[in-house]
C-alpha cells in the first residue's frame, strides 16, 4: 500500500521529532521551515538564555546529551548544537526545505463529520523564488507557540506607545538581534521591561550586568509568581515531588475512575503540604517577603499551570543593590518621557520599553488554515484553549496533527511522545475514537485544567500530571505503560525520557 504523504510545519524541535518518527515508519514526509536553520525558538535567544529545564529530561530518548555537556541545564549553543547532531545523525536535515513559509493549509475533501476522512490538504508555501501548492494526505503542524506572534498590551488612544518619545520592542525582537548589537542597544539606557516570567527575568538580568546601578532596569509586572531558585527543595529533587507516579495520586485526574478519585480526596492535605515546603524553601532562599512578593496563589497552583520561572539567586541581589526595580501594578501608561505606572504619582523617566509578554501562540496557529470554519475551532472563543484529543489532534479537522502546543515539565520529551503517538497512528498501529468520545476526553482534561490551573488553563499545561498523559499514549500505542522495575520505584522514581526506550 501507498505510504501517506506527510507535511510538516516547522524544523524546531517538535518538527524534528515529526520528521524523525516518520522516516522511522517508511513515510517520506517533507519539512517546511520558515527559517534558514532547524531550531526554533532555539536559533536566537538572549545571550544569557539557558535551558530551564533539567536536561536529563530534556534530552531525546535514543539520543542523549554528549559527555561534552556537562551543565545540568546548558546553554543556547550547546542545545543548538544537541539539535543540530540530533538531525545529522538522523539524517533529517535532506528533508527540511529551509526559507519556506506555509502561508496557508486549505482542506480539500468530504465534509468535517466524516469518520474516514479521505481528502487532501494543500499546503501554499512561499520562498524567496516562488510560491507553490503541495499536497498532503496528512500535516504535522509544529509552528510553536512562543515564537512570530508577539502579545502586546494594549492601551486607550493616547496613552500608548504612539505618545512616547523612546523605543518600545517586543522581547522577540530583542532576543533576535545579535548579542552585541542587543548591548550596544541598551547600553547607557533607562530600561523598562514589562513582565515577570522567564524572558522578562532573563532581559531584566541582562540590563543589569550592562547597566548596573548608574541606569538600573526597571521590570513592571502585574502578578507575583512563585520562582524556582532551585529544583532541590530542602534538599528533595523537585521530581521526587511533583514527577512521579506518588505525586500523581495527590490530585484528582481527568477521566479518573472512583477509587483514584477518592485517594486524591484523601491525600489532598498532603498534596497542600508539598506545596507549603516548597514555598518555605523559596522564601528562604530569595527575599519574597521583604518585597512584598509572595505569591497568594499555591506553588502548586503556578507550577500546574505552567508559570513556573527559575530564577538566579544574583537576580535579588540585584534588587538589593539596586540594577534592577521592581514595580507591580495592574497597567501604566506612556507618555513623552517615559510611563506613567497605575498607582504611581511621579512617571518613570525611560529610554526603552522592552515588553516581554508573551506570544499569542493560539492565533498564530489559527491563521495557518485557510477554513473559518477550521480557525473558529481552534480558537472557540478567547475563553478556551485549543481543543485537541491526547494535546495532538483537533478532532474537527481532518488529518491533521498539532504538536508542541500544550506545555509541560520538558518539551521536547513531550513532543517526542506525541510524535511517536501521531505516527503509530499514521502507521494504522491505532485508531481515533469517534469526535464525541474524543471531545468527552477533552472535556475532562479542561476540567483538570480548569481547576488546577484557574485562568491559566488557556497555556494547556500538563505539569505534574505528566505519567499519567503518557500512560494514555502507551495504552494507545500497545506499550506497557509501566516503565519501571519494581513497585517502589514504580511509584517513587521520576520518569524522564529515557524510561521511553523504542520498544
Ligand atoms: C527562549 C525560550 C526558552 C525555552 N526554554 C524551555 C525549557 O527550558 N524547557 C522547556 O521545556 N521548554 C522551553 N521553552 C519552550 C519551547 O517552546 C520548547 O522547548 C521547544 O523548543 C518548542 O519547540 P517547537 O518545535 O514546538 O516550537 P518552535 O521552537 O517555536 O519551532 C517552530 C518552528 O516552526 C517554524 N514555523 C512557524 N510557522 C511556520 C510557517 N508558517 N511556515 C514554516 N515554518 C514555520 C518556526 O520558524 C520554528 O522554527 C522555551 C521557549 C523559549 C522561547
Ligand atoms: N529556558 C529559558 O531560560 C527560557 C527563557 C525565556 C522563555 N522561556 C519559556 O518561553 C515561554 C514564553 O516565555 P515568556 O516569558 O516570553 O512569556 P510568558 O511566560 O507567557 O509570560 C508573559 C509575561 O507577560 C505578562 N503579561 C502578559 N500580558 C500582559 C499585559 N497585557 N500587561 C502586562 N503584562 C502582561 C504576564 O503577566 P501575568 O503573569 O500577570 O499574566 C507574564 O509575566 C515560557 O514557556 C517560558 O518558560 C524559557
Amino acid at each position: 500500500m501507498e505510504k501517506k504523504q506527510v507535511v510538516i510545519i516547522g524544523a524546531g524541535i517538535s518538527g524534528l521529532l515529526a520528521c524523525k518518527y516518520c522516516l522511522s515508519k517508511g513515510f517520506d514526509p517533507i519539512v517546511f521551515e520558515s527559517q534558514a536553520d532547524i531550531g526554533g525558538v532555539w536559533v536566537k535567544t538572549v545571550k544569557n538564555t539557558r535551558l530551564q529545564s533539567f536536561k536529563g529530561s530534556f534530552q531525546f530518548s535514543d539520543f542523549p546529551w554528549p559527555s561534552s555537556v556537562t551543565e545540568d541545564y546548558p546553554t543556547q549553543p550547546q542545545l543548538l548544537d544537541y539539535l543540530k547532531s540530533y538531525a545529522v545523525h538522523f539524517d533529517l536535515m535532506n528533508h527540511i526545505q529551509f526559507n519556506s513559509v506555509v502561508k496557508g493549509i486549505e482542506y480539500l475533501g468530504p465534509s468535517l463529520q466524516e469518520t474516514c476522512p479521505h481528502g487532501k490538504w494543500k499546503v501554499t508555501v512561499e520562498n524567496s523564488q516562488s510560491t507553490q501548492v503541495h499536497d498532503a494526505d496528512f500535516v504535522i503542524l509544529c509552528v510553536g507557540r512562543f515564537k512570530d506572534f508577539p502579545n502586546v498590551p494594549e492601551f486607550d488612544h493616547g496613552s500608548g506607545p504612539e505618545v512616547f518619545g523612546g523605543k518600545v520592542i517586543h522581547s522577540m525582537e530583542y532576543a533576535a538581534m545579535d548579542h552585541d548589537r542587543a548591548e550596544e542597544f541598551v547600553k547607557g539606557k533607562r530600561v523598562v521591561v514589562v513582565g515577570f516570567q522567564k524572558q522578562a527575568l532573563d532581559i531584566a538580568m541582562e540590563c543589569s550586568s550592562i547597566n548596573g546601578t548608574e541606569n538600573p532596569c526597571t521590570v513592571v509586572y502585574r502578578n507575583n509568581r512563585w520562582k524556582l531558585p532551585d529544583f532541590c527543595p530542602w534538599g528533595i529533587p523537585l521530581s521526587y515531588l511533583y514527577f512521579n507516579r506518588f505525586s500523581e495520586l495527590l490530585v484528582h485526574k481527568p477521566g479518573e475512575g472512583f477509587l483514584l478519585g477518592l485517594l486524591a480526596s484523601i491525600l489532598s492535605p498532603l498534596r497542600w503540604g508539598i506545596s507549603k515546603l516548597v514555598e518555605t524553601h523559596i522564601k528562604r532562599k530569595i527575599p519574597l517577603a521583604k518585597f512584598d512578593m509572595v505569591p497568594k496563589s499555591s506553588f502548586s497552583k503556578d507550577l500546574r499551570s505552567g508559570l513556573l520561572s527559575a530564577i538566579s539567586e544574583d537576580f535579588f541581589n540585584r534588587v538589593e543593590t539596586g540594577s534592577i526595580l521592581l514595580k507591580r501594578s495592574p497597567g501604566f501608561k506612556f507618555y513623552k518621557d517615559g510611563i506613567l505606572i497605575d498607582g504611581e504619582i511621579k512617571p518613570t523617566q525611560t529610554d526603552i520599553v522592552i515588553l516581554a509578554t508573551g506570544f499569542k501562540g493560539i492565533q498564530k496557529l489559527q491563521n495557518i488554515f485557510v477554513s473559518q470554519d477550521f480557525r473558529n475551532f481552534i480558537a472557540r472563543s478567547p475563553n478556551f484553549r485549543v481543543p485537541l484529543y491526547r494535546e495532538c489532534i483537533p478532532p474537527r479537522i481532518p488529518q491533521v496533527a498539532i504538536i508542541g502546543f500544550s506545555e509541560s515539565v520538558s518539551n521536547l520529551f513531550t513532543s517526542e511522545m506525541r510524535c511517536r503517538w501521531v505516527v503509530g497512528l499514521l502507521d494504522g498501529k491505532f485508531k481515533l475514537p469517534s469526535i464525541k468520545e474524543m471531545e468527552k476526553d477533552i472535556s475532562n482534561w479542561d476540567k483538570y485544567m480548569k481547576e488546577y490551573g484557574g485562568e491559566y488553563h488557556l497555556r494547556s499545561s500538563i505539569f505534574g500530571l505528566d505519567i499519567w498523559y503518557n500512560d494514555q499514549l502507551c495504552k494507545d500505542m500497545g506499550w506497557n505503560h509501566r516503565r519501571k522495575n519494581g513497585m517502589w520505584d514504580e511509584l517513587f522514581e521520576p520518569y524522564g525520557p529515557m524510561d521511553y526506550p523504542n520498544p
